[in-house]
């Protein structure tokens, strides 16, 4: 990200981070149990993947599996994994050959050794692609993302490679998670709960927050648009004059 705050005058949205939630109280309505919601909800991750893409939207950081969520039931937790793990195997062409690049963003070292090989190869593959940025949170939390740069920060210093006085936003900003992606500009959760879960702490210090009450599986590109529509009627201050921003070259809001 970088440490200048976006324009107050982009309507459309760079970064987009979404908390996929409801997977588990849309199976419970069909009568099914919670992995039948999980496995569903992976169309709606492939529909907010091409709608991102067509619109031009830089980044896409969408929350998976967060570090709590390990203390879910174990069969909930295992089916999670391998359900991971297929989506990764059966993904990674489409997302290379659409210029996509795919990187997941948490403490993956908790994952198992071949998860954690073909994470590593999808990302090696895709790494030169720059239509989108397609972040997978998992493992993932807004705690340990702050707490693992103070380290990394912390380790600098002590080895004398960086002094206190150059420790500001911006170079706490490139220890992050999502370091040298753009800020997030628009968070959507869906699944009706208006809380961050533990997400993205550092980076939504500004973006808009925008919670649905449609279930995971079924969001799709219509309700992605309507979410980017709101975005769009906000006036993002950052802190001056509702009158400072109108008075601002070509405002659109
Ligand atoms: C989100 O859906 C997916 C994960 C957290 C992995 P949930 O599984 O939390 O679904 P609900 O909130 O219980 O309906
Ligand atoms: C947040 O959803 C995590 C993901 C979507 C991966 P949760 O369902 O775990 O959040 P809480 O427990 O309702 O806050
Ligand atoms: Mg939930």
């Amino acid at each position: 990200m970088s440490s200048t705050l976006p324009s107050v005058n982009s309507s459309m949205p760079k970064h987009v981070a979404i908390i996929m939630d409801g997977n588990g109280r849309w199976a419970k309505q069909q009568g099914k149990l919670r992995t039948f919601g999980h496995k569903a909800g992976v169309e709606a991750v492939r529909a907010s993947v091409r709608y991102a893409r067509e619109q031009g939207i830089k980044a896409l950081t969408l929350f998976a599996f967060s570090s709590e969520n390990w203390n879910r039931p174990e069969e909930e937790v295992s089916v999670l994994m391998e359900l991971f793990t297929f989506v990764l195997k059966s993904e990674v062409k489409k997302l290379n050959r659409n210029d996509v690049r795919l990187r997941v963003v948490g403490d993956t070292s908790k994952f198992g050794a071949k998860l954690q090989q073909l994470i590593e190869k999808a990302e090696k593959l895709t790494e030169s692609n720059s239509s989108l940025v397609l972040n997978i949170a998992a493992n993932y939390g807004g705690r340990w993302d702050i707490v693992n740069a103070s380290k990394k920060i912390a380790e600098k210093v002590q080895a004398g490679e960086l002094a206190l006085d150059n420790i500001d936003e911006s170079l706490f900003d490139q220890h992050t998670a999502l370091s040298s992606l753009e800020e997030v500009d628009l968070l959507i959760r869906t699944g009706g709960d208006c809380r961050i879960s533990n997400f993205l702490l550092w980076q939504l210090a500004y973006a808009e927050l925008v919670f649905t009450d449609v279930l995971w599986p079924d969001f799709n590109e219509q309700y992605f648009q309507q979410a980017v529509q709101v975005f769009s009627s906000r006036q993002r201050r950052f802190g001056l004059t509702g009158e400072q921003v109108e008075s601002s070259v070509g405002v659109t809001c």
